[in-house]
């Protein structure tokens, strides 16, 4: 897929730990309208990285600690979070392995996640041309030695800041 021309950064993760911390430190710097895609085989680790995403959200605001189950079967999971400047956010995990079609997602409420809260998405692959250019991907390699190679990719999109500039401080 075009997307993997423009890859800016590769970074090994050598634990499912590693992987969740990963995530963590990921979710620091997202906002309203940010997408994330996960690309990878079954097992690569795609819902260890989303958990960790998730858990420091809602740590960051303060929430319990809960499981975080993939949604597999709903396809898609919301988390709202409280975020000091903007109370009605949500993280919306969505598996979407069993889409049928591309078009199946507007009923599911894609529109509002990705215009309005953060959107990690597992198999984007599934959303054909409906995934919007301004996605992050990491697409996750599993290694021979266990270890995982995340890939990061995502065009810059005008008047966005791009997303290796953003990434900067965690990479
Ligand atoms: N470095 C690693 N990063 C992520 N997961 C790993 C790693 N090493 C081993 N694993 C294991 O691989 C599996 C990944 O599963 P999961 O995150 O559900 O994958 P996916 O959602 O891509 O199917 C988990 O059992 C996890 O413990
Ligand atoms: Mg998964």
């Amino acid at each position: 897929m075009d997307h993997l021309n423009d890859a800016f950064a590769q970074i090994t993760i050598p634990t499912p730990e590693a992987m969740e911390a990963f995530g963590g430190s990921l979710s620091t710097l997202l906002k309203e309208g940010d997408i994330i895609a996960l690309s990878g085989e079954l097992g690569a680790g795609k819902s260890t990285l989303a958990r960790g995403m998730i858990r420091a959200a809602l740590k960051a605001s303060g929430q319990p600690d809960e499981d975080i189950p993939s949604p597999t079967f709903t396809l898609v999971q919301q988390y709202p979070f409280a975020a000091a400047d903007d109370p009605g956010r949500s993280i919306w995990h969505m598996d979407l392995w069993r889409l049928e079609s591309p078009d199946e997602i507007h009923e599911l409420g894609f529109e509002e996640a990705i215009s309005r809260h953060i959107s990690v998405i597992e198999w984007p692959e599934r959303l054909g041309g409906l995934l919007p250019a301004r996605a992050l991907w990491l697409g996750i390699k599993q290694r021979d030695d266990d270890t995982r190679l995340i890939t990061l990719s995502g065009a810059s999109v005008d008047g966005a800041a791009a997303w290796s500039e953003r990434l900067d401080g965690c990479l």
